[in-house]
């Protein structure tokens, strides 16, 4: 055979290799459980469309969609107000669930209407409105979606936009991000909870803030100086989670609420649920993102507070911050983001424990209701509702990731079944006012496009994560994680099996999950499941769920340090450091 023919030949031979191999990823001889995995990815897809062409149709460019009359609602203004004072006179709405949804057409792929996004966005949205609105919220959504989109947008290998992307998501974000600054002058650093987009910080404005407001802010803002050089709201961001870190007890824990003018505590009591949960995902997420070892130090001692007052088995009360003692015995939806947390520590027995209690009571009701009285093992009188929220998809999502057990899907797959069938609506998906009569209420929140369905998407179809890692913020809005970012690598990543530190235009094999494992190769890391059993990991069949002796502690898959159990039969690394 001439060298041509050969040529020919071996081209003909890839051909035919590479038909058997389309043939076999195909979805006519996938097998079952790819086949099943694409069929679920498709559904929540179909999801997601139905929930965003139906905003877009009956709702944009107002916040948010009213499914059950196809009307909409300028809600930016009103989250976090329960109340509803001080409502705007004029605002017609910031396009709300188009800036969240930025982030979820990036990930299932859809150029054509992300680039649509933009567009309009940039040429109509304007924060010089005269409206007060929750700074809390408006980061994680508002500013999120943007910083996020912004980022997404620039990575070359998401195509996202055809070369026609001007940063024009970025300026967008750095003037709200310009409008949030006058919230942060206060004596203490702590930021008001609510601001005027045009006039800033209201007359006799309340000076009662959230642990979350003060402490979930760092992400976004951090993002936002990294990208536009200017240092102000990474500072402004970090001086107010300081603060509010030197607010702590003796015993490492936070109360609920405080007041910003003079630094005091106002509610005592408090938990890993409403008012709390995010400034605990920050604290792990900042140090991920951002690599100081200060964040870690800080969520460290914060979550082996967390699993030594207000854990109980599976469960979490609430405490108070001075004694330690517990005070309310409630399961609330918003805890169930807490094994999701988990499993970035690599807790994952503690995390997978949890995750059932949660998955029981969905089961039970069909949704997961807003509140349930663990003392008196019944449903809250007034929050039996269920606003479409993502947390215990989230969780699966972790879960199935860190373990890849298909029972997660299965789990996933009975969320999916119950959205469809309790809350799907023709004209979108509508939030359930009382879980046990399944009566519908005309809101379809926004956070249902940017995490609801973002998380089920990704746990039945990942490769958006295989080639970067990610963290997601607390609206489910993707971060990736560089190098460039990093004031100094955490120890833990310094080593060579992690692909981490790869240069970053390389294609890297591990998810975003997979950095929080103990890497196989590690020296000094024992390697086998145990491992993955974390800072306070407490062997399942121990019925107090407490340890006896280092034995039962295993190794921190963080750092890869041995724990060691605490006279109070707790595990940590405070002992062994
Ligand atoms: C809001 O919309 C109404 C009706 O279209 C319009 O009259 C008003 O000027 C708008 N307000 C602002 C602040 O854009
Ligand atoms: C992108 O979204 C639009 C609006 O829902 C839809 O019409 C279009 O088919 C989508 N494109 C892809 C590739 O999914
Ligand atoms: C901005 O909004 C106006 C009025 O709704 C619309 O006509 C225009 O097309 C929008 N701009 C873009 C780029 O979509
Ligand atoms: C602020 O409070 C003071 C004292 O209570 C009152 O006199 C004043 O009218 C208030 N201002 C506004 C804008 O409500
Ligand atoms: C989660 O818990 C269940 C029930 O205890 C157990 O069967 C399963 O193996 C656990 N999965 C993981 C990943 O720990």
């Amino acid at each position: 055979m001439s060298p041509g023919n050969r040529g020919t030949w071996a081209l003909i031979f890839l051909l035919i290799i590479s038909t058997l191999y389309i043939e076999k990823t195909s979805s006519s001889s996938l097998d079952p459980f790819a086949a099943k995995k694409k069929r679920m990815s498709d559904k929540v897809r179909r999801m997601f469309y139905h929930a965003y062409d139906n905003y877009m149709t009956y709702a944009f460019p107002h916040d948010e969609l009213k499914p059950l009359t196809k009307s909409y609602t300028d809600s930016l203004s009103e989250l976090g107000n329960l109340n509803l004072e001080h409502l705007p006179q004029e605002y017609n709405g910031s396009a709300l669930t188009l800036i969240e949804s930025l982030s979820s057409l990036a990930i299932l792929g859809n150029h054509t209407e992300f680039e649509k996004a933009v567009l309009w966005l940039s040429e109509n949205l304007t924060f010089d409105v005269d409206a007060r609105i929750n700074l809390f919220e408006c980061n994680i959504r508002v500013l999120g979606g943007l910083v996020s989109a912004h980022i997404l947008a620039t990575d070359s290998t998401n195509r996202l936009t055809k070369g026609m992307y001007r940063n024009q998501l970025l300026v967008l974000a750095e003037e709200l991000g310009q409008r949030f600054l006058p919230a942060f002058d206060t004596p203490t650093g702590l930021p008001y909870a609510w601001i005027n987009l045009k006039h800033g910080v209201m007359e006799n404005e309340t000076t009662e803030t959230s642990t979350s407001g003060c402490g979930s802010l760092i992400l976004e803002m951090g993002a936002l100086s990294h990208l536009t050089g200017d240092p102000r709201f990474e500072s402004a961001a970090l001086r107010a989670l300081r603060k509010l870190w030197s607010m702590r007890s003796s015993l490492n824990l936070l109360g609920t609420t405080l007041d910003v003018e003079t630094g005091e505590w106002i509610e005592y009591s408090s938990g890993i649920g409403a008012g709390v949960d995010s400034f605990y995902e920050y604290l792990l997420k900042a140090h991920l993102l951002f690599g100081r070892e200060e964040f870690w130090r800080m969520f460290q001692s914060a979550y082996v507070a967390v699993q030594k007052y207000f854990r109980h088995g599976p469960w979490y009360h609430e405490a108070d911050m001075r004694t330690g003692r517990a005070t309310y015995w409630q399961l609330t939806s918003l805890q169930a983001f807490w094994p999701g947390l988990q499993v970035l520590v690599g807790d994952i027995a503690a995390a997978n424990s949890s995750h059932r209690e949660f998955f029981y009571v969905w089961q039970k009701f069909g949704v997961l209701p807003e509140r349930y009285l663990l003392d008196h093992q019944m449903l809250h009188p007034t929050e039996k509702y269920y606003p479409l929220r993502p947390e215990f998809a989230e969780s699966t999502f972790y879960l199935y990731q860190a373990t890849k057990d298909p029972w997660y899907l299965e789990v996933g797959e009975s969320i999916v079944d119950s959205l469809n069938l309790h809350t799907r609506v023709e004209g979108g998906f509508a939030s359930v006012r009382d879980v046990t009569t399944m009566e519908l209420e005309d809101h379809q929140h926004s956070f249902f496009l940017a995490e609801t369905c973002k998380y089920l998407y990704l746990l039945f179809d990942d490769s958006f994560l295989v080639n970067q890692n990610y963290i997601f913020t607390t609206e489910g809005h993707p971060l990736p994680i560089k190098s460039s970012w990093h004031e100094r690598l955490p120890e833990a990543y310094y080593i060579p099996t992690m692909t981490y530190l790869q240069s970053e235009d390389q294609p890297r094999r591990a998810s975003a999950m997979s950095l929080r494992i103990c890497p196989a190769a590690m020296p000094n890391c024992i390697n086998n499941h145990h491992t993955l059993e974390s800072v306070c990991h407490i062997p399942d069949a121990r019925v107090d769920h407490r340890c006896l002796n280092d034995e039962d502690c295993g190794v921190d898959s963080t750092s890869c340090r041995r724990r060691s159990c605490s006279m109070a039969g707790y595990c940590g690394l405070w002992l062994s450091i």
